[in-house]
């Protein structure tokens, strides 16, 4: 190639760099703009639905307190809030029902949120003083520690139980219940959970997990558990099922077991 035209290739790339470089700086902008406009409607809509919370509560004389602190907390972090609303009294009690109140041990509670589930397990003989609560939003937090002055209450990351329990627990735990939006991480880190879970509890206890998923939320031939689940609650909003694992009897280095505990009575129970 002659320098003349070399010159001209040359300033032929760089006519197009400069082009892709300016494209690249308009696309990068509006995406800011478009998160921007999209944060600025939902803060809106939250606003909206919460004013909408607080005439209802007024026209019937009630309070909704947990319920606008739920909307607040999933606008601000949708993924791990995992949910608009707490969950309601069926699912709560469907959840409760799979831990025995008479066992031994503590009873561990993954993402309590504002204490759906924490009161089910109350309400069914569970003394709060066995309840150790793991969860890091510190306005729900601070709503638990009045709620709940009785139980531990742990403010950290449910997937590192582990290291968040090992020293704290004096027992081996009764159960693990979990409210944590599970689909929302990768399998490995469900696993690892499960695991670490299964490792801080007496054999044959029960991880009782919810999920508004269809299939179950840890993969059941995978990880050396039993699961079986209860029938799709659909006066949950959403809709939800509860799916209980144990750890298979020769400690999970086969396949699973499948195993019935007496505490388990079947959902139609609690639509009575
Ligand atoms: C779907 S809500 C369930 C709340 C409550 N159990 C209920 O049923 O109403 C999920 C809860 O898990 C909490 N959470 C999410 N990820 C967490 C994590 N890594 N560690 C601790 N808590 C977490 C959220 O803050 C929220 O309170």
């Amino acid at each position: 190639m002659s320098l003349p035209a070399l010159h001209k290739f040359e300033q032929t790339v760089e006519r197009q760099l400069r082009l892709l470089e300016l494209r690249k700086t308009l696309i990068e902008r509006n995406i800011g703009r478009q998160l921007r406009l999209f944060e600025q409607k939902s803060d809106d809509i939250g606003k909206k639905i919460e004013e909408q919370i607080r005439q209802f509560e007024r026209k019937r004389g009630i309070r909704l307190d947990d319920e606008v602190s739920f909307l607040r907390s999933w606008f601000e972090r949708p993924l791990s809030t995992g949910a608009v609303t707490p969950s309601g009294k069926i699912l709560a009690r469907t959840m409760a029902r799979y831990v025995d109140p008479h066992s031994d041990g503590p009873v561990v509670e993954l993402g309590p949120g504002t204490g759906a589930v924490t009161e089910a397990l109350v309400e069914a003989g569970v003394a709060p003083s066995r309840l150790v609560l793991v969860e890091f939003n510190p306005k729900f937090c601070r709503i638990l520690r009045k709620r709940y002055p009785e139980a531990t209450l742990v403010q950290g990351d449910a997937y590192s139980l582990r290291r968040l329990l090992e020293t704290l627990l004096l027992q081996p735990a009764a159960a693990v219940v979990s409210g944590l939006p599970l689909v929302t991480k990768p399998i490995k880190m469900r696993l690892r959970l499960i695991r670490d879970a299964f490792d801080l509890m007496l054999p044959g206890a029960p991880f009782v997990q919810f999920t508004y998923s269809v299939a179950s939320p840890l993969p059941r031939r995978l990880g050396g558990f039993s699961a079986e689940a209860s029938e799709r609650i659909w006066m949950n909003l959403p809709p939800a099922r509860v799916w209980v694992y144990r750890r298979s009897d020769d400690g999970g280095r086969t396949g699973s077991i499948s195993y019935l505990s007496s505490v388990v009575r079947p959902l139609s129970s609690d639509l009575r």
